[in-house]
């Protein structure tokens, strides 16, 4: 049941906000996967897979808002083959104009005999049941046969086959390890073309992971053997080394059409924007070297390529900066830029704020031009998500001194500012300066943390950068994730925190505790 797309387009299913998030270190608040869902949909992919609704209570919210805020691509949850899951994708996505269920079960060897424990037979019928019970609540179903590039191709072939015959509409080729190469997985996608029969009714789709470096590479090799769906996340992350990077895959087939010949219909300009807000969400920035969204993938430093480029960008450039959304000069704003400049560039960066959040950002980026003489897009980003992260809470920064001594414990001291103004104040000693400083912020707050991570990004160049700190904090045996920016690291860790005590003390005081929140299970 192919779709109506001429055979040159190739459909963008994002997965950031399902096999992306499952990867440790990415989980999003409902608040920020709603961001996500809708800078993706800017992006213009065709579908996202916003979760597993049958993974936990607040995985099935989340995608349930996303799907009601019909943001515009289909909408798809994964389940596995039983009814209970497919239930619940139907429930979570149903509230989107155009939704799909999107069912899996593995048929590898390895799976069936140490993982499922059941008979080649079985796991076809289990295929088919779940497909043909989708098929009655939606019109749109994918199939997913998991671990498929290490499957038998007979059987694969066997399973495809069945899959097509009881409904499914989008039939999707994992590797799910990451264990295949271009010219096998090649091999793997001409085979189903020739050995199933109806393939050519349906989409055939490629999902990738990166284990030994080649997700972008055997998602490619796929489709120039007639995959028409890649599976892919931003900035390529996802379990272990991640998936297909979205980024990479869209501009290797735009930017050498003339060997695919095909194309996406994707923004690609809404890439380096899409790829900065999810990297500032989850924390995981990608290395400076990474293909398209890395800060160095523009960057011509050696002095024989600056100067090709002087003489023609064409010498040693590929792809323009302009055509993934980075502007030519990163650097924006400076002390005189005024409130319309400051609130062009925050759309241009996908930022949506509503005019009290601009004022606030607007205030803390003249504080910052004031420090500062360059204020560059890391800049403004740090800025938007501390101030973000100000207007909810109870408790605001006022004050922070620290101390630090070479052969004694640190000090610090802290005053936050309540709701009403009034000011607390408190003292505390640690091993080092972000320790003292974590440790006043407690007393002050009465919230205590178990610091598991620390990490330190640099927001944007130069010795007067913004300090990005990502912690990562356990309370009340939960994991919890906080971020915060500043000229001051110790500061910036400070906001960090801080972000995670106002967010524990808002769910304290809206639902009480044993209540849990759908935004609460995706902390
Ligand atoms: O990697 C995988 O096999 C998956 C499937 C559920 C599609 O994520
Ligand atoms: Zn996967």
């Amino acid at each position: 049941m192919s779709d109506a797309k001429s055979d040159s387009m190739i459909r963008i299913f994002d997965t950031t906000l399902r096999d992306g998030e499952q990867a440790p270190g990415c989980s999003m608040t409902l608040t920020e996967k709603l961001r996500v869902a809708q800078a993706l949909a800017e992006l213009k992919v065709d579908i996202i897979e916003a979760g597993f609704p049958a993974a936990s209570p607040g995985d099935f919210e989340s995608v349930k808002e996303i799907a009601e805020h019909n943001f515009g691509p289909v909408i798809c949850g994964l389940a596995r083959c039983n009814p209970a899951d497919i239930e619940k994708v139907y429930e979570a996505v149903k509230g989107a104009e155009n939704h799909r269920i999107h069912v899996f079960v593995a048929t590898s060897a390895i799976h069936r005999e140490h993982k499922l424990k059941m008979a080649k037979e079985e796991i076809i019928k289990s295929a088919v049941g779940a497909i043909t019970m989708a098929r009655e609540l939606v019109d749109d179903v994918e199939f997913s046969p998991e671990d498929a590039s290490r499957t038998e191709l007979a059987y694969l072939a066997e399973v495809v086959s069945a899959a097509i015959e009881a409904g499914a509409g989008t039939v999707n080729i994992p590797d799910t390890v990451g264990y295949t190469v271009p010219a096998e997985f090649d091999r793997l996608f001409r085979y189903l073309k020739d050995h199933v029969e109806r393939i050519d009714d349906v989409i055939l789709s490629v999902h990738c992971h990166n284990d030994l470096g080649m997700a972008v590479a055997n998602s490619l090799a796929a489709v120039n053997a007639g995959a028409r769906q890649i599976e892919c996340t931003i900035n390529g992350i996802g379990e272990r080394a991640g998936n297909c990077s979205l980024e990479e895959a869209v501009m290797a087939i735009k930017t050498r059409s003339e060997f695919f010949g095909l194309q996406t219909g994707i923004d690609t300009t809404r890439l380096y924007p899409t790829s900065r807000l999810v990297s500032n969400i989850t924390g995981m920035h990608p290395p400076r070297n990474k293909a398209i969204v890395g800060e160095n993938a523009f960057a011509h430093e050696a002095g024989i390529h600056q100067h090709g480029m002087l003489q023609h960008a064409s010498t040693y450039e590929i792809m323009r900066p302009e055509d993934v959304g980075l502007s030519k000069s990163n650097l924006v704003l400076g002390k005189h830029s005024g409130r319309h400049a400051f609130r062009d560039r925050i759309v241009e960066l996908g930022f949506e704020l509503d005019d009290f959040e601009t004022n606030r950002a607007f205030q803390e980026f003249k504080k910052l031009a004031d420090k500062k003489k360059d204020i560059y897009d890391g800049d403004l980003e740090a800025i938007i998500m501390n101030a973000s992260a100000a207007t909810s809470g109870p408790w605001t920064l006022h004050s922070l001194e620290v101390q630090t001594h070479t052969d004694q414990p640190a000090t610090a001291a802290v005053t936050l500012l309540n709701e009403n103004g009034a000011e607390k104040s408190d003292g505390a000693y640690g091993d080092g300066p972000i320790a003292a400083a974590f440790h006043a912020l407690e007393k002050v707050t009465g919230v205590e943390l178990t610091l598991r991570n620390f990490e330190l990004h640099s927001a944007s160049i130069g010795e007067d950068a913004q300090g990005e700190v990502t912690v990562t904090v356990e309370h009340d045996g939960r994991s919890y994730r906080g971020r915060g920016a500043s000229v001051d690291i110790v500061e910036a860790g400070c906001r960090a925190c801080l972000e995670v005590m106002n967010r524990i003390l808002r769910r304290k005081r809206h639902s009480g505790p044993g209540k849990p929140t759908a935004e609460q299970a995706t902390i």
